[in-house]
C-alpha cells in the first residue's frame, strides 16, 4: 500500500531531481542552446542586484518587493525566521519558480547588468552562469559520481571529449573531494556519505563554471565536522565567485559571510557588513532575532 504521506514523499523527490538538473544547467523541456562561453580561466563573478522583487504563491505574498545589492566576490549570508521568504527569494535569483504554476514573480533581477527575466537571456544561459545547491544533497542518484559532474557540460557541448577527465579533477578538487573519491569515480554516487554528496553536488554546481553560487542550507543536514568543510570550501571559493548562502545557524553566517541580509516575513529587514549587523544592528527586530529572542 502506498500512503498519501509516501506518494508526498516521491512527488517531492522527482521535483527535486528536476529541480536539480534544472540548477546544474541543463533544460528541462529543451530549452535554447547556451551561447559558447570560454572553457578555460575564470569564472566571471558577477553582482546581483534586485530592485522592488516580490514573489507570491496564490494568496501567499512570500517576498515583498526586496532591494538588494549582492557584491562579487564576496559571501552574502541571508537569515531570518522560518517562513519569512529566504528559499522563495533565493530561488528567484535563478528563474527556479518558472517551475511552480502557483509562482507569481515580479520586480527586477539584474545579473551584472542584464535583466535575468528579460528577453535576452534564456534560462539555459541563465543556469551556466547562477548556479545552486540544494538544502539536502541531491546527485543524479542513477549517474555515478563522473558523470554527476559531466552531466551539464556535456548538453551545452561546453567541454571536448578529451577535456572531461580534467574538469571532473579539477571541480573535485576545488570542491574538496578529490583525494576521497578519485579512485571510485564511475561508482554511484549515492554510495557517498551525506557530506560527500553535498561537496559532489557543489562540484557538479562549479562545473559549468557559473559565476553566482546560490546555495540554500548546505550544510544543515550535515555533522560538524562536514560543515566545517563546506565552510572552509565557501571560504575558499568566494577568491572567484559570488556566493549567495542561505542559513539557520547564526554563528556559521558570522564566520562565513561578508554581508547579511536579515528577511522577515518577507522583507528585507537589514542588509550590512556582518560585522555591523552583529555586533551593531539597526534595527530591534535583527537585534532580537540574533541574540535569540524569536526564531
Ligand atoms: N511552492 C510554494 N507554494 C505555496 N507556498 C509556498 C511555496 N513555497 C513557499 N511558500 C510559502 O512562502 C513563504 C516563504 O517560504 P520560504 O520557503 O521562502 O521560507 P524560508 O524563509 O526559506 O523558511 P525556512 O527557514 O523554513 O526554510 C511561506 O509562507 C511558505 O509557506
Ligand atoms: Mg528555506
Amino acid at each position: 500500500m502506498t500512503t498519501s504521506d509516501e506518494q508526498d514523499e516521491m512527488k517531492t523527490a522527482e521535483m527535486e531531481e528536476k529541480q536539480s538538473r534544472v540548477a546544474a544547467g541543463a533544460s528541462v523541456s529543451g530549452g535554447l542552446a547556451s551561447p559558447p562561453r570560454p572553457a578555460e580561466g575564470e569564472p566571471e563573478a558577477e553582482t546581483m542586484t534586485t530592485r522592488n522583487l516580490k514573489v507570491s504563491f496564490g494568496k501567499t505574498d512570500a517576498v515583498k518587493g526586496v532591494d538588494m545589492e549582492i557584491r562579487a566576490r564576496s559571501v552574502t549570508a541571508i537569515i531570518g525566521p522560518s517562513g519569512c521568504g529566504k528559499t522563495t527569494y533565493l530561488r528567484a535569483l535563478n528563474r527556479m519558480h518558472d517551475y511552480s504554476p502557483s509562482a507569481r514573480v515580479s520586480g527586477t533581477v539584474l545579473l551584472g547588468d542584464r535583466d535575468i527575466y528579460g528577453d535576452d537571456m534564456s534560462p539555459v544561459e541563465l543556469r551556466t552562469r547562477v548556479g545552486m545547491v540544494f538544502q539536502r544533497p541531491n546527485p543524479f542518484p542513477t549517474m555515478s559520481i563522473r558523470d554527476n559532474i559531466t552531466f551539464a557540460p556535456r548538453r551545452h557541448g561546453r567541454v571536448r571529449r578529451g577535456e572531461m577527465g580534467e574538469l571532473v579533477e579539477r571541480v573535485l578538487r576545488q570542491a574538496a573531494l578529490w583525494d576521497e573519491v578519485k579512485d571510485r569515480l564511475d561508482d554511484s554516487a549515492i554510495g557517498l556519505s551525506g557530506g560527500q554528496q553535498q561537496r559532489l553536488c557543489i562540484a557538479r554546481a562549479l562545473a559549468v563554471k557559473p559565476g553566482v553560487i546560490l546555495m540554500d542550507e548546505p550544510a544543515s543536514a550535515l555533522d560538524p565536522t562536514a560543515t566545517q568543510r563546506i565552510e572552509e570550501l565557501i571560504y575558499d571559493l568566494k577568491k572567484h565567485y559570488t556566493i549567495v548562502i542561505v542559513t539557520h545557524n547564526m554563528q556559521q553566517a558570522a564566520r562565513v559571510s561578508d554581508y547579511t541580509a536579515f528577511f522577515y516575513v518577507g522583507n528585507l529587514v537589514e542588509f550590512g557588513e556582518t560585522d555591523q549587523v552583529f555586533t551593531n544592528p539597526r534595527e530591534e527586530r535583527t537585534e532580537a532575532y540574533i541574540t535569540g529572542r524569536f526564531g
